[in-house]
């Protein structure tokens, strides 16, 4: 998945398109590439990052220009997987997956087009080329029939004062400016550079001119799309002091909790309202949202009594799910834009469910097509690795669960969440990782352990730990140790043991046992006096506040985030850009 921008107007479109491509690095950042129409066909790509190419554009000058910044799905980085691709006097950027382009580049290679790339997107510029018989429109419309897959497309030719965009599956929008016009794949990109848009739907494509925009539908006839303000905020969000924006959020998670419950308030009612009459709950997500969803799915089920189940979203939309008009479907998201989550919300509505968008983007895929809009509101996240779209996504959760356990419980459980913020602030004052990070950074396997909800927190410890700071491990059921991962365990591993339900705390405690007999490093995180008292000076212990078991995940989760930042730091890596990541992942 990828980010592309497109304009056409009186003014630079080399600086333009850079902008835009600095805007949408977060979509991918290991290769970026832009195509001009300046006295011909200019194509300028390189494999790193968007500032790779920012010397290369400096030279340019043209009224017409398509770029892109690439995450890698098929073919490695390099200069020539990098987008955009040529044929003839076409060029192409595309984000998505053609899924049968294997067959599509034999037929072209067979009727003597030339790839230079091992890209999947390379063939739509050879068949725009094939099908181009002066109207690069006409050709897009031949081309995309023969498309099977995912696509956001822009094409320019070098003879037309046109750009041509198309969409199936992927988003893509158009800007409206007062010189010239846009096309990009998200809002970002077009922040500061037109205050009104248009999202196009699955199937059309756009003509776009200096002065003009049309669009067809799926049958290529005419259409009016809506047209919007656009929202992106066009101020570079600085780091404020920060060396990092992963620690800059993590630090603003008090702000994202409080701001959450805020939002909360305003969509209370509608949500009680939507879900009247539910039996069954699904929460789906990925990576870190999953790992929310697996706190909801207690929540729901402590506070509601209603019957809940957890799935990644990419295993949730292949297994032929069981769903009717009383079940709810939680997706939760911190960009709204994840395919796997999109693709699982649809197919839930698909078969009468309801879809409750738990999201940190207000206006996306998953906003556009919800039952209803449950807000998180962290506010921008920059950083790669989530952190307070985390925490604002289980504050979210826990108030949906508790709304529908009715109003007296609501009221109780908000009360409670009113008190984390401080705890939170407080946390963030007393915590010292350093030992520790040093532990983990130096450990040949980090294991994160718990139970309940601590297993959840453990698997999101795991998950940061690997992403910033390329530490192997995994989260584990603390139970579940002995039955086969204990075999890891040896002096050069680290288990970092989460204890923050007192009831299970002797459970966990077992674990640390077993560990240590086994020569294995062990850490606990813990805000249980007995547990603190019973490993003070003896085991290193991150020391966190009291509070009720239910919103101890806040408070264990920014624990594990610090550890995983401060490891990483230790590690010296590029911890905002982790190595092969991307922030917003739009494809399969
Ligand atoms: O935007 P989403 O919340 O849908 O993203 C889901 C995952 O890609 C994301 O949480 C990913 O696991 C993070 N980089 C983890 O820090």
């Amino acid at each position: 998945m990828c980010g592309i921008i497109g304009y056409i107007g009186g003014g630079n479109a080399a600086e333009i398109v850079l902008g835009g491509l600095k805007r949408l690095e977060y979509r991918g950042y290991d290769s970026a590439g832009a195509a001009f129409v300046a006295d011909g066909l200019r194509v300028v790509k390189k494999q790193g990052r968007v500032e790779t190419l920012e010397p290369y554009l400096k030279e340019i000058s043209a009224r017409i220009g398509i770029g892109h910044t690439r995450w890698a799905t098929h073919g490695v980085p390099s200069d020539a997987n990098a987008h955009p691709h040529r044929a003839g006097g076409i060029a192409v950027v595309h984000n998505g997956i053609i899924e049968n382009y294997a067959e599509l580049k034999a037929e072209l290679i067979s009727g003597g087009a030339k790839f230079l790339s091992d890209t999947d997107s390379e063939v739509v510029a050879h068949l725009l080329n094939k099908n181009y018989r002066g109207d690069l429109t006409e050709a897009m419309q031949k081309t995309v029939k023969l498309l099977k897959g995912s696509y956001a497309l822009m094409a320019i030719c070098e003879t037309e004062q046109k750009i041509v965009a198309a969409r199936c599956k992927s988003p893509l929008i158009i800007g409206y400016g007062d010189d010239g016009n846009y096309c990009a794949s998200d809002e970002p990109a077009l922040a500061g550079l037109c205050d009104t848009i248009t999202i196009l739907e699955d199937g059309d494509i756009a003509e776009i001119t200096q002065k003009n925009i049309k669009i067809f539908d799926k049958f290529f006839k005419p259409v009016a799309r809506l047209k919007e303000p656009n929202l992106a905020v066009s101020a570079s969000l600085g780091l404020d002091g920060y060396p990092h924006y992963m620690l800059k959020e993590l630090r603003e998670t008090p702000l994202s909790v409080e701001a959450t419950a805020r939002a909360f308030e305003k969509v209370k009612n509608t949500l009680s309202a939507a879900l009247a009459g539910v039996e069954r709950v699904i929460l789906t997500g990925c990576g870190t949202a999953y790992h929310a969803a697996l706190i909801g799915k207690r929540y729901i089920e402590c506070f509601a009594r209603i019957p809940a189940e957890c799935e990644t979203a990419g295993e949730f939309r292949y297994k032929n799910p069981i769903i009717d008009e009383k079940t709810a479907v939680f997706a939760v998201s911190q960009s709204g834009e994840t395919a796997d989550t999109v693709e699982a919300a649809r197919l839930a509505l698909s078969l009468g469910g309801k879809v409750v968008a738990v999201t940190n983007s207000h206006r996306s895929e998953l906003t556009r097509l919800a039952t209803v809009v449950v807000p998180v509101a962290a506010g921008p996240e920059i950083c790669v690795a989530a952190t307070k779209s985390y925490t604002g996504q289980i504050a979210a959760l826990y108030l949906a669960a508790a709304a529908l356990a009715g109003e007296k419980f609501y009221l109780e459980c908000a009360e409670k969440l009113k008190s984390i913020p401080k705890l939170l602030t407080y946390t963030f004052e007393s915590l010292d990782m350093r030992s520790l990070a040093h532990i983990c950074a130096s450990s040949s396997s980090v294991y994160f352990l718990g139970r309940d909800l601590d297993y959840a927190v453990a698997l999101e410890g795991s998950l940061k730990l690997k992403e910033v700071s390329y530490v192997s491990g995994e989260g584990y059921p603390s139970g579940e140790l002995k039955h086969g991962t204990l075999a890891l365990i040896d002096y050069n591993t680290t288990s970092v043991v989460i204890i923050c339900d007192e009831a299970l705390a002797g459970k966990s405690e077992n674990a640390v046992e077993q560990v240590l007999s086994r020569g294995g490093k062990v850490a606990v995180i813990t805000n249980i006096e007995g547990v603190k008292k019973r490993f003070t000076g003896k085991l290193p212990l991150v020391d966190l506040p009291p509070c009720d078991k239910f919103l101890s995940p806040l408070l264990s989760a920014v624990a594990v985030q610090m550890l995983a930042y401060k490891a990483a730091a230790v590690l010296g890596r590029e911890i905002d850009k982790p190595r092969n990541l991307a922030k917003s992942v739009t494809v399969e």
